[in-house]
């Protein structure tokens, strides 16, 4: 079967036929059957260079020989599920030795989860109910953060899915991205009733937005000053960039990090952790419940640990390279102000605007319409990209300089070709 007729099957199984609203595009999503390398393959046998990487969790590339070799001298087939085991402790030591502000942590099986129960955890400890979340900021898809001011400045989140109470909404609002002044008045017109500000450090979900200079560092420090806890979502970008958080780049210091994707190498995987003090007051040693049948399940950790492994050696100076060569191929679009390009080392997106991409409202100022022809196009030409303006682009350790500079000429003839 090809794609459009497995979708004709989907979409009586699965609303818009997909398990993730952003798989989804027209006419049809291009179903696919295979991964190797930087490849991945669709139904009908052809071959992507892939840019997605599972959104940045296959950092390491599909079926690295390293990695695979690694896991099954693991056996972790033979480890019961549901039972504490020997490799979830070697994977925690691991991300400790990378990211030391996580003294204390818990695994969880999506990115959604862990921010669930590290927000429940920073309002128990705290004994406050409000939380601060940035304007297109992406946390997961739960009741607590599926909150969005929209494009006008409200102070108070409503809710951008109907089906959550209006009572959540009440209890997250929503600051500017980049801009500090606006959550200091936050802080200022809800002084002491804030438990918490949760954050990504790079904007990774609504294309790509850096912080600016010394940005994130302020945001800790009001924090601090109010309270408050400091909760930095690192799901995107933990061991992205090294063997360490963004928060390592920065000298940040959070009370609670999150993190999923890659320390999972591909399998399902979150978690949440940072003060040892505020760590100890989840269940059964404290009061704040958390729990999970799959939470640390042998195969992520077995898979996690073995990309971890493969990480520490890893010369993460080299994709940031590879990404280089597309930035630079595409560097006259960006001079003649036809195309935005955001990069932070191994992570990018273009934007069909002239403007400075820095927050929300800049973002929105992208032709997205012209973006997903531009996809299209790309995809048609066996270049997968992620599927959407306001998600990011990934490169990994498997990607060849030969298959970037062909993936970045197929981008130029989709700019090209979006112009109609
Ligand atoms: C920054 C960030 N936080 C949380 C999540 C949610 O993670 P998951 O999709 O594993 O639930 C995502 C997912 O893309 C993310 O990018």
């Amino acid at each position: 079967m090809n794609s459009a007729e497995l979708f004709n099957k989907a979409k009586n199984l699965f609303p818009s036929g997909v398990n993730s609203p952003v798989r989804f595009y027209t006419p049809n999503p291009v179903y696919f059957r295979k991964a190797l390398g930087d490849r991945i393959f669709d139904v009908d046998g052809k071959e992507y260079l892939d840019f997605n990487l599972g959104f940045g969790a296959m950092i390491a590339g599909y079926g690295n020989e390293e990695i695979i070799s690694e896991i099954h001298e693991m056996d972790y087939l033979s480890v019961p599920l549901g039972v504490p085991s020997e490799l979830e402790i070697k994977l925690a030591i691991e991300i400790k030795a990378g990211i030391p502000s996580i003294e204390m942590m818990r695994f969880t099986n999506s990115g959604t989860e862990a921010t669930m129960h590290a927000i429940r955890l920073a309002r128990a400890y705290t004994g406050r109910k409000l939380i601060i979340k940035m304007n297109a900021g992406f946390h997961g898809s739960h009741d607590y953060v599926l909150i969005n001011a929209g494009s006008g400045a409200l102070t108070f989140g409503t809710p951008s899915s109907p089906g959550i109470p209006e009572e959540i909404g009440k209890t997250v609002l929503i600051s500017d991205y980049n801009n500090i002044a606006d959550t200091e008045a936050l802080f200022r017109k809800y002084k002491d009733q804030i438990a918490a500000l949760i954050v990504e450090p790079i904007l990774g979900n609504i294309g790509l937005i850096t912080p600016e200079d010394g940005y994130l560092k302020n945001l800790e420090k009001i924090c601090h000053e109010n309270g408050a806890l400091f909760i930095l979502d690192e799901v995107i970008t933990g061991f992205r960039f090294g063997y360490k958080g963004y928060q390592n780049i920065e000298g940040l210091n959070p009370d609670l990090t999150i993190l999923g994707k890659i320390i999972g190498g591909g399998l399902p995987i979150g978690l949440f952790g940072g003060k040892k003090k505020i760590m100890e007051m989840i269940s059964p040693l404290g009061k704040v419940y958390q729990s999970g049948t799959f939470s640390a399940n042998p195969a992520t950790m077995a898979t996690g640990l073995a990309t971890l492994k493969y990480l520490k050696s890893a010369d993460y100076e080299y994709i940031r390279k590879m990404t280089d060569i597309i930035t630079n191929i595409l560097q006259p679009y960006i001079t003649d102000h036809e195309i935005i390009l955001n990069q932070y080392k191994s992570m990018f997106q273009i934007f069909f605007t002239g403007s400075r991409v820095y927050n929300f409202k800049s973002a929105m100022a992208s032709d997205s319409k012209r973006f997903m022809s531009f996809f299209k196009y790309c995809l048609q030409k066996g270049v997968y990209l992620s599927p959407g303006q306001y998600e990011t682009n990934f490169v990994g350790f498997l990607h060849s300089p030969e298959d970037v500079e062909i993936a970045a000429t197929v981008m130029e003839g989709g700019i090209e070709a979006s112009r109609n």
